[in-house]
């Protein structure tokens, strides 16, 4: 049994932002071939819902990464799989669940033109920037969230809650 947490932002909420993001990505991009491109596995939830309502005619892309934090260092990104060369000369719009200290965005970023592409540009449905530690554009956000750790609609808290449908507030642990 998933426990019940404290809501954030409602499934109806969610669903109505993510119908207002795909009104203006397809606004944004007519006439240009768009490729989006998941970030695995947080984004999951939101692209599936944002894809669908984007009135443009779509490539889908995914690829991850991991985040290893240490206190000692600054957080070190990787690439775990995918970004393909078909991305070259192609405009790229990069789906994400969450931008924090911006680290994996920047990392992603910064790959992502080695591919080449015409463009990049960044869709979130949820941005902390009380916590960012390193400057990054957000071109689309679907919620500005306060400093707390957040579950649901495809985030996880130790690879749990990702299935709930709406965005909940999780207690640390002590
Ligand atoms: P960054 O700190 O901007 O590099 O964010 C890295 C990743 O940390 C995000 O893509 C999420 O997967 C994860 N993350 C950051 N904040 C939260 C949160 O509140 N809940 C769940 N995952 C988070
Ligand atoms: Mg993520």
């Amino acid at each position: 049994m998933l426990e019940p947490q404290s809501i954030l932002i409602s499934e109806s909420d969610i669903q109505q932002r993510v119908r207002e993001l795909g009104a203006q990505i397809s606004d944004d991009y007519a006439d240009r071939e768009l490729v989006l491109l998941g970030v695995l596995r947080g984004a999951v939830l939101f692209y599936a819902d944002l894809a669908r309502a984007i009135s443009l005619p779509l490539r889908f892309e995914f690829l991850q990464l991991a985040s290893y934090y240490d206190d000692t260092k600054p957080s070190q990104v990787q690439l775990i799989r995918g970004g393909s060369d078909y991305l070259a000369g192609r405009h790229v719009l990069i789906v994400e669940d969450i931008v924090d200290t911006g680290h994996t965005l920047k990392f992603l970023i910064g790959h992502l033109h080695l591919l080449n592409p015409k463009t990049v540009k960044v869709c979130t449905l949820l941005d902390k920037p009380s916590r960012r530690e390193t400057a990054v554009s957000v071109d689309y956000c679907g919620f500005e969230v306060p400093d707390a750790f957040v579950v649901g609609y495809g985030l996880d808290y130790a690879q749990k809650y990702r299935n709930l449908p709406y965005i909940a507030v999780v207690e640390p642990e002590h």
